[in-house]
């Protein structure tokens, strides 16, 4: 049924398996268009409580949007593609049922910002955070510059942006952009494990403090400015020489 992701019910979870690994799981259109349908056909079956987001492998959850497939397009084809991604993660970070990021190495670039739209973030000891967006000459595009302040503050979130450093899992939990650590064996079943105690609870309850909990940070204007930024970036010969390097493996030179 997706031909990029696997889809189980185990329980009272829905588990959404990103399925590249041989891409490290990186987010080109079609992954995405699929987790959307995914998490919708999650949230209308009446057994699933919750749902647990994971990548396939064990190197990485996400690592970013796929370069290969953005690095040619136009401003307008940016704008568009932050607008599509924007509107995915809107409707994951306001779904009525818990959405976990199992986050099981590499989340970087589109894949932070998939695990930071989820309600909150469980990470396997190997886990790496990262916006690497400025390598590319690039920023964030689905919502990272206003998630990243809204999760970490805006000191740690601006020197994360700009310098492009990863961050190990253990400072990931210091900072607050994960809830709990555990080894990689461990990682579903203690998702699966708070879906099981959340299945327990009122439902109707349950999602109305999600909906109010996302009512607590309105940055709309910030959101809305970011996918405009991401557009315009895409004509700039600094994009172009970021994307170009990394496909053809090699370090950028950009100009002051
Ligand atoms: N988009 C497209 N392809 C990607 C990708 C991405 N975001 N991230 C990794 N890949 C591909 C690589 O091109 C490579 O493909 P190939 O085998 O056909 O050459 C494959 O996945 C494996 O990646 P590789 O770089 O060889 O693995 P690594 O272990 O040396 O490094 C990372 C892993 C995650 C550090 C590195 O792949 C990376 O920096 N990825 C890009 C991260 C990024 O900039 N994300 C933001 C995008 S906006």
């Amino acid at each position: 049924m997706y031909q990029t992701l696997l889809f189980e019910i185990d329980g009272p979870a829905a588990i959404i398996t990103i399925n590249r690994p041989d891409k490290m799981n990186a987010l080109n259109r079609q992954v995405l268009a699929e987790i959307d349908e995914a998490v919708k056909a999650a949230l209308e079956n009446t057994a699933v409580a919750g749902i647990i987001l994971t990548g396939s492998g064990s190197k990485a959850f996400a690592a970013g949007a796929d370069i290969a497939e953005f690095s040619g397009f136009s401003p307008e084809e940016g704008t568009n593609l932050a607008a599509v991604g924007h509107g995915i993660f809107n409707r994951i970070a306001n779904a009525a049922k818990p959405v976990i990021a199992a986050v099981n190495g590499f989340s970087l670039g589109g894949g932070c910002e998939l695990a930071m739209a989820c309600h909150f973030r469980v990470a396997s000891d190997n886990a790496r955070f990262g916006q690497p967006e400025v390598n590319l000459g690039l920023v964030p595009g689905y919502g990272g510059t206003q998630r990243l302040v809204e999760l970490v503050g805006k000191g740690r979130a601006i020197e994360l942006l700009i310098t492009a450093d990863m961050v190990k899992a253990d400072e990931a939990y210091r900072i607050g952009l994960v809830n709990h650590v555990v080894s990689q064996e461990d990682l579903l079943p203690k998702c699966k494990d708070i879906i099981s105690k959340i299945a327990g609870k009122g439902p109707q309850a349950v999602g109305e403090c999600i909906r109010l909990a996302q009512l607590a940070t309105s940055l709309e204007d910030g959101y809305t400015e970011e996918i405009k930024t991401f557009g315009a970036i895409f004509q700039t010969p600094e994009f172009i020489e970021g994307t170009q390097a990394f496909l053809q493996k090699r370090n950028p030179q950009f100009e002051r």
